[in-house]
């Protein structure tokens, strides 16, 4: 069978098969797991210091090979399963497929055998990065103390990868001539002691005599009116939902500060999710669709304002992950005007219908609404009128510093 692995255990994939996780030849099963976590060793007693796992949720038993795919369907491993537990957890010894290298600065991704050759015999002083260096000089007296090559090493993974590879860069220009500088897909650990100690392992693996950690990262975030942002509304059918969103919509086009996209649900629904039913997977399939545009558009730090109904909370969580990963920001607004309200207005006579049972699984009526207990700003329609509605999502941006 074939899976595609999710992006950090891609990450640990590409680091198994280049060498850089040895002694680590596979994904860690059951009996590891509970040797790193108890002694920080492997079963057979070598040391290891962190989890390396996948989870496979179809159904495979040990002796089955998995062709391991990168998102685009690309072939990159064959795993040979020892062990499968029921929550998914897959272990075995993994073999590349020798598939082409992808990413950004795919030319600085070499393998820890390569450098070890240019390394010879020389001691070497690896600095791993997770941002930028800011002061070299500890760096450059280290080296020239142990009389040491200075291998820097980004860790590239996820979305502030490339700017420390640039970091890195930079860094180098300011280095003597020889510095050597690999990027290194590794994830952050959780435990900070754990993330340090794999940290050192890797540097290992690259013939590293002697290792720095080098800075945390210090995200700085740009203003909040130049960061990106998704106004995320849900709410009942006929709540005031769009009506709201449209109102904001217009008003910063009148601001004309900011520009705007706009991913109404039911105008999500005649294109981009056209054809989806209103089932549960359904309806999480529209929210991850609408979701995943709005954080593209914010990744750039453009404003997006989505009104689904998003009617369950485990989606509307994932939606403000993807937007935060990207590094904007995400403002819940539960339009939470009630069902008998909504109901009374009936705008579009689909509660009516609904209740005729002409309409199956219609939300409030025979499908679920999942009030949210996270929203950023709470406001029911009953009593107020759209424009004081606009006002007040309006005054958050104003006041969050969203918009000027
Ligand atoms: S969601 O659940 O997937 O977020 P979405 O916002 O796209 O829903 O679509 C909701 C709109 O579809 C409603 O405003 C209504 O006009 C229409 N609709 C048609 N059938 C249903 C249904 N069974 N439940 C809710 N809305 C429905």
């Amino acid at each position: 069978m074939e899976w595609t692995p999710d992006p950090r255990e891609l990450a640990d994939l590409e680091l198994l098969l280049s060498g850089a996780f040895e002694p680590l030849t596979g994904f860690l099963g059951h009996d590891d797991l509970h040797a790193v976590h108890e002694r920080g060793t492997l079963a057979d007693g070598a040391a290891w210091p962190a989890p390396v796992t996948l989870h496979l949720p179809a159904d495979v038993s040990p002796g089955d090979e998995v062709t391991l795919l990168d998102p685009e369907g690309l072939p990159l491993a064959t795993l040979t399963v020892s062990a499968h537990e029921p929550d998914g957890l897959t272990s075995g010894p993994v073999k590349g497929l020798g598939a082409p290298e992808h990413g950004p600065f795919a030319r600085l991704r070499r393998t820890p055998a390569e450098v070890r050759a240019e390394l010879g015999d020389r001691p070497a002083l690896a600095v791993t990065m997770r941002g930028p260096l800011d002061d070299l000089s500890e760096v450059v007296a280290t080296a020239k103390e142990l009389d040491a090559v200075i291998m820097l090493l980004p860790l590239s993974y996820g979305e502030p990868g490339p700017a420390v590879v640039r970091a890195a860069l930079r860094a180098k220009e300011k280095l003597p001539e020889d510095t050597i500088v690999v990027s290194v897909p590794l994830a952050p650990r959780e435990e900070p002691e754990i993330d340090l100690e794999l940290r050192e392992h890797v540097a290992t693996a690259y013939g590293a005599t002697e290792h720095l950690a080098g800075p945390d990262p210090v995200r700085i975030p740009g203003p909040p009116h130049r960061r990106g942002l998704v106004v995320f509304f849900t709410g009942l059918s006929g709540s005031g939902k769009s009506t709201i969103a449209r109102g904001l919509r217009d008003a910063l086009l009148e601001l004309g500060t900011r520009t705007v996209t706009y991913l109404d649900g039911d105008v999500v629904r005649q294109l981009l999710s056209k054809g989806l039913t209103f089932s549960k997977s359904d309806r999480d399939l529209n929210i991850r669709r609408i979701g995943f545009v709005a954080a593209e558009t914010a990744r750039h730090g453009g404003l997006a304002i989505c009104a689904p109904i998003a009617p369950y909370a485990a989606t509307r969580e994932e939606v403000r992950e993807m937007v935060e990963s990207v590094g904007a920001d995400f403002l819940l607004v539960h339009v939470a005007t009630p069902l008998e309200e909504c109901e009374r207005r009936d705008r579009k006579g689909l509660y009516a219908k609904a209740r005729a049972g002409l309409i199956p699984e219609f939300t409030g009526v025979s499908d679920p609404y999942e009030e949210p207990d996270d929203a950023d700003l709470v406001i029911d329609t009953t009593h107020i009128s759209i424009d004081t509605a606009v006002s007040q999502v309006l005054g958050a941006l104003k006041s969050g510093g969203w918009v000027r």
